[in-house]
Order: C-alpha cells, then sequence, then structure tokens
C-alpha cells in the first residue's frame, strides 16, 4: 500500500467522514467485534445504568450496550465526527428504548454532571488523543463511586505496524496508560491481553491483538 493511501485511511479511522468514512466505519464493525465485545464484557453493564462512550464510530458495535441497560438506561455517546454522531444515534434508538443520545463534538468538551455515570467505554479512541491526562482529569469527576472505566486498545507492535506515530497518532503502552490513570485518581486497574493472530489492511499485515484496561475510580 501506499504511503498515501495508508495515511488516509489512518485519518478516516481518526474521524470517519463522507462516503469513505461510512465505508470504514462498516468495516470497522468487522475489525472491532472482538476488542468491543472484551470491552463490554469488562464493562458488564447492567440495566438502568448511565454509560458513556466516547467514539462509537457508527455505533454498530454498541447495540448489544443499549439492549442490556434496557428502557430506565442512558447511553450518552461523545463522538467528534459529525456524520458518525448521527448515524450513530439513529441506530442505537432503533436498537434500544434505552435514553439514548449520541453528541457531536471532542470528547475534551463534553460537559457531564458530577458523579453521574456507572461506567465509560472507549475502545480503539485513545491512539486520537494527544493529551491523555488532560482527558482522565476531565473525565474522572463523571464516575459514581464503584463504577467502571474500560478502555480498549490495540498492542504498540499493532500500532507500530500501522505507521500510526509517523501519521501523527499516540502510541502508549498499557502500562503507560495505567500509571496515567493511576496518577488521576483511578485504581483496581486490570489489564488484560488477547492474541488476535495476523491482521490485515490491505496488504499490509500485522500481528494484531486486543488490550482491555479496567479501572475504578478511587474514594
Ligand atoms: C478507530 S474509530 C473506533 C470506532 C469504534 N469504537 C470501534 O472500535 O470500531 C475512532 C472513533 O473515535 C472518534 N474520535 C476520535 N477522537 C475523538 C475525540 N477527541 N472525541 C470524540 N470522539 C473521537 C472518531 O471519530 C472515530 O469514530
Amino acid at each position: 500500500m501506499e504511503a498515501k493511501q495508508l495515511k488516509n485511511i489512518v485519518a478516516q479511522l481518526a474521524y470517519p467522514n463522507g462516503e469513505q468514512g461510512a465505508e470504514i466505519a462498516t468495516k470497522m464493525n468487522d475489525t472491532n467485534a472482538f476488542i468491543t465485545a472484551r470491552t463490554l464484557e469488562a464493562l458488564a453493564p447492567n440495566e438502568g445504568e448511565f454509560i458513556i462512550e466516547i467514539g462509537p464510530g457508527n455505533g454498530a458495535l454498541s447495540s448489544g450496550l443499549v439492549k442490556k441497560i434496557g428502557f430506565k438506561g442512558r447511553y450518552l455517546g461523545i463522538e467528534i465526527s459529525n456524520d458518525m454522531a448521527q448515524v450513530a444515534e439513529k441506530a442505537l434508538r432503533c436498537a434500544s428504548s434505552a435514553r439514548i443520545d449520541v453528541h457531536s463534538g471532542n470528547c475534551y468538551d463534553a460537559r457531564v454532571e458530577d458523579e453521574s455515570i456507572d461506567g465509560l467505554i472507549a475502545v480503539n479512541v485513545l491512539y486520537f488523543i494527544d493529551d491523555l491526562n488532560a482527558l482522565l482529569t476531565h473525565i474522572r469527576p463523571w464516575f459514581k463511586p464503584k463504577s467502571r472505566c474500560v478502555f480498549g486498545i490495540r498492542p504498540v507492535r499493532t500500532l507500530e505496524s500501522l505507521r500510526f506515530h509517523e501519521l501523527g497518532h499516540q502510541i502508549r503502552s498499557p502500562e503507560e496508560i495505567e500509571d496515567a490513570m493511576r496518577t488521576q485518581g483511578f485504581g483496581e486497574i486490570l489489564i488484560t491481553h488477547y492474541d488476535e493472530g495476523e491482521g490485515k489492511l490491505g496488504d499490509i499485515s500485522f500481528p494484531n491483538g486486543s488490550i482491555i484496561i479496567k479501572a475504578v475510580p478511587c474514594a
């Protein structure tokens, strides 16, 4: 694959938009089904909970989550791509009678009431967050006591193969994320690694895997 083509695909992963963004989002529903399922297992949502998702893409992978929280539950997606936010909100409202909103905007700017949420997930999003400490400082007050924060990320070797660094994105090890989370008031951090064998993007082959980082807010 030419460097320009890879750059274009990675830019769409960071901010899916237009026709190509819609296509890439549909492909992500396949490639990211496993990592999202493991993230949701770690979150273990319950009926009636208020869950936030940062970067849901087109929302297809979150339909199980919104069904699980049921009609008394609340789901708030925060999605920087307006195209994705609109599609996700429509799809998820069809999937469940929970209270569902997907706001179009940057997660750094989202306003959420303190101690209001039962859980937060972000799958394949942290690479596009330049200042992780700033994000964690921003979201930490939202968590109720005993709530859960779960991030799904790809291993360093996967992101290096896709040249995320060269393309201006962040490659962080799970330990680096764990340290930042501890500093910003999260604890009981559990990191689980899954090997997904060989991944393919066009003619690029890479070692693929999922890493799930689960934490709770410290009292
Ligand atoms: C690689 S996609 C992952 C989509 C989905 N979670 C999945 O795993 O298939 C990253 C998503 O995060 C969104 N995103 C990136 N930066 C963001 C930010 N600062 N605030 C909110 N959403 C963001 C992108 O628009 C995109 O939809």
